[in-house]
């Protein structure tokens, strides 16, 4: 038996070993030695082929002849088309062990929120505002895909996005700059872990590079208009933060820039992420965008199309085909040999440093023992009940373990649609409902009825209702966000059933919910929560998890209000930004969330009137838990220059702490806020700290919020 045990992993072990690659790369100075060689042995066919990503599609015997002829460099492997990781091994095999170099595929897939555990969809991990979420879900998913032949996530999106018609904005950490910064950087962290070669770690691909999310009118794939502030105050920021934690890749966008297709921007691609920031991985185009460059009217043939992107900075074309023309182009001096070399080294650089040339396999069975286990389970469960956000309770919530009688109902209830857009390799059959959350974890003494609203003898009545996974996502735009005309008369009628009414949102984007507020005495958003959906909301409706999450995006009061987000610009007549049936403010800012306790916060306090520029300015504010329970509470920071020689934000955030604060307890939050963080572009987009008084705020949401000024010298 024990023989039998060290020959099987021997076994495993050597089928693991590459024929070719010399193992143990030394370092970075070593890499880049092996890519030398490598180059030096390539015909120009071979390096265009590193640039190749096409979609992996089952039995495709044209696709495993190119491969076997060292002409695709990586596979983007789809939802639809996912293989085991016995048949990813078989296709790599093709490539290291019968192409000509032997060098081996990255296997792409959009490993988002979660590879087989699914976690809550990204807007709904960022109202957690815990950056240990992001890293966190973003390590489980790196082993589960990792271990499963995943080399790289095209994930986090790191796109701001102010619209909620647009279906992706279920896919970004919400409207606000640093939010998506940091919990971008989170992201890349546990995806990438300490060290690429580890089993447990995968390559990050930062998207879509860049301004993607302003979508404009809502509509996904539209054209933008963005100036070169707007790119350099809003859109940038997280890509660049991304870069330096360490991201590998980065995808460009479907948009224009300007008048300049994302996918062909030379001032992004080359001045800004390659030269400023100096990232050495390597740049992908979106699915097709590089042929869609003919439709944006930039290129009047696939060849023009591949000239343009190559020229401009994109590496690797994703999907459509259209750099087979380069052999012709570098042949004919219309595209130089050193931007073709300069592509596959980035590719090749990140493959040694994913340790795929040493490393070229995976262990199916240790694949299959590392996806969804409890462990897993547990973190989805955790991270989805701390994403919930709870907008109204008139203490109708948690349910009270005496309760006799409560009633279960909605198109959600026992419905397994809760693991939102991008699902990997989760199945809805691992999803826990509500119905099975809440008949494991109510109070024995409870009795709960399903399915029956309006019955008199019901006290209180858990309404599920939202958007299904289908109406969110890429290209799921819609015109009105409005929750649907059924399912506003669901929540009057138990009203007027006589129960008390606790609706559970499950949604990927902001939703209006005007129609209810007057009917529901408690609403808790669930986002699409993920494989433990039913339980982190049974946790969290029984009160086991005392709700802390906080919107990261403002929900209009109306979708004719869209867009509306608490840092735009102040203007001249602020009174006058308004329509004349709904005034300016949101339903909710940007921020909000209550708890089942009462935070007060006093005492704002600076360590200096004033800071000169190269100062630190330190902020300290008492939070007490005056309520009756244990609770977190994320202090937000906000601040607003009064006046300089540009129009600023009305505010803007600039630090937030998540803090558990015990019953009766009251805690001191510092802050430190450096003045170079202050800092803004002027008329000629250069960075510089004016002097002069800002405004600071810190408090509980966007809106509410203890004021005081300090002035920078
Ligand atoms: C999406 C990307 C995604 C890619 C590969 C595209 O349509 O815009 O976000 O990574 O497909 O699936």
């Amino acid at each position: 038996m024990r023989i039998g045990i060290y020959i099987g992993s021997l076994a495993a072990c050597l089928c693991l070993l590459p024929r070719t690659g010399a193992a143990g790369s030394t370092g970075e100075a070593g890499i880049e030695k092996r890519i030398d060689k490598l180059l030096a042995r390539m015909t120009l066919e071979e390096k265009i082929g590193q640039l190749s990503q096409p979609v992996y599609v089952r039995d495709d015997q044209e696709l495993l002849t190119r491969i076997e002829q060292g002409l695709v460099g990586s596979l983007c492997v789809t939802e639809s088309q996912i293989f085991t990781p016995a048949q990813r091994n078989e296709i790599q095999r093709i490539a290291v062990e019968k192409s000509r170099l032997g060098i081996p595929l990255l296997f792409g897939f959009d490993v988002v929120h979660g590879f087989s555990t699914i976690f809550p969809t990204p807007l709904g991990l960022s109202a957690s505002w815990d950056e240990e979420a992001a890293r966190e879900t973003a390590a489980v998913a790196a082993s589960e895909a990792r271990s499963y032949g995943i080399d790289m996530t095209f994930s986090p999106m790191v796109d701001v996005s102010r619209d909620p018609r647009w279906g992706r904005i279920s896919e970004c950490y919400g409207e606000d700059v640093l939010l998506n910064t940091r919990f971008g950087v989170a992201a890349v962290r546990g995806y990438q872990g300490e060290n690429l070669t580890s089993p447990t770690s995968i390559g990050s691909c930062v998207k879509h590079f860049v301004g993607y999310g302003m979508s404009l009118g809502g509509r996904d794939k539209q054209f933008t208009e963005i100036s070169r502030r707007s790119l350099l105050e809003t859109y940038l920021p997280p890509f660049e933060a991304c870069v330096r934690a360490g991201a590998v890749s980065v995808m460009t966008a479907f948009n224009d820039i300007a008048g300049i297709p994302a996918s062909a921007n030379p001032f992004t691609l080359r001045t800004m992420l390659k030269e400023r920031w100096r990232f050495d991985g390597f740049t992908l185009s979106d699915w097709d965008a590089v042929v869609e460059l003919m439709n944006h009217g930039v290129a009047g043939d696939e060849a023009a199309a591949a000239e343009r992107a190559v020229t401009a900075g994109v590496d690797v074309e994703m999907r459509s085909a259209t750099y087979r023309n380069l052999v012709r182009s570098v042949k004919e001096g219309r595209v130089n040999i050193r931007t073709i070399d300069d592509a596959v080294r980035r590719v090749l650089r990140i493959k040694f440093r994913l340790g795929l040339f040493d490393r070229p396999y995976v262990d199916e069975a240790v694949a299959m023992a590392s996806q969804l286990t409890p462990e897993h389970r547990a973190v989805a469960r955790r991270t989805a009940a701390e994403s919930m956000v709870l907008l109204k309770n008139n203490g109708v919530l948690p349910l009270s373990p005496d309760m006799k009688l409560s009633s279960l109902t909605g198109p959600f209830a026992s419905n397994r649609d809760l693991l939102g857009w991008w699902t990997g390799h989760g199945r809805q059959s691992d999803v826990v409902t509500v119905a099975e959350g809440i008949r494991q974890g109510k109070p024995a003494s409870m009795t709960v009825v399903e399915g029956s609203a309006a019955r008199q003898s019901v006290r209180t009545t858990v309404i599920c209702i939202g958007e299904s996974g289908a109406t969110f996502g890429e290209s799921h735009n819609l015109t009105d966000v409005t929750l649907s005309r059924s399912q506003i008369e669901m929540v009057r009628e138990a009203k007027a059933g006589g129960s008390r009414v606790v609706v559970v949102l499950f949604n990927g984007r902001p939703l209006v919910l005007t129609p209810i507020m007057d009917y529901a005495d408690a609403i808790l958003v669930a986002w699409h929560p993920g494989v433990e959906a039913g339980n982190a909301v049974a946790d969290v409706l029984f009160g086991r998890v005392n709700p802390c999450g906080k919107l990261t995006s403002s929900w209009p009061k109306d979708s004719g209000q869209i867009p509306i987000y608490y840092s735009d610009r102040t203007s001249g007549r602020p009174r006058e930004n308004r329509y004349l049936n709904v005034d300016g403010q949101p339903l909710f800012p940007f921020g909000f969330g209550l708890s089942y306790t009462q935070f007060r916060y006093g005492d704002l306090r600076l360590s200096s009137p004033s800071v000169g520029p190269q100062e630190t300015l330190t902020v300290r504010v008492d939070v007490t838990n005056a309520g009756t329970c244990d609770g977190k509470e994320i202090v937000q920071l906000y601040v607003h220059d009064r006046v300089a020689s540009v129009t600023r934000p009305r505010k803007q955030l600039k630090d937030f702490k998540k803090v558990f604060i015990p019953k009766g307890k009251t805690v001191t939050v510092e802050f430190r806020l450096p003045a170079d963080e202050l800092a803004l572009l002027d008329a000629d987009c250069r960075q510089v700290v004016e002097p002069g008084e800002f405004d600071l705020w810190v408090g509980t949401n966007s809106h509410d919020l203890l004021h005081t000024v300090f002035e920078v010298k």
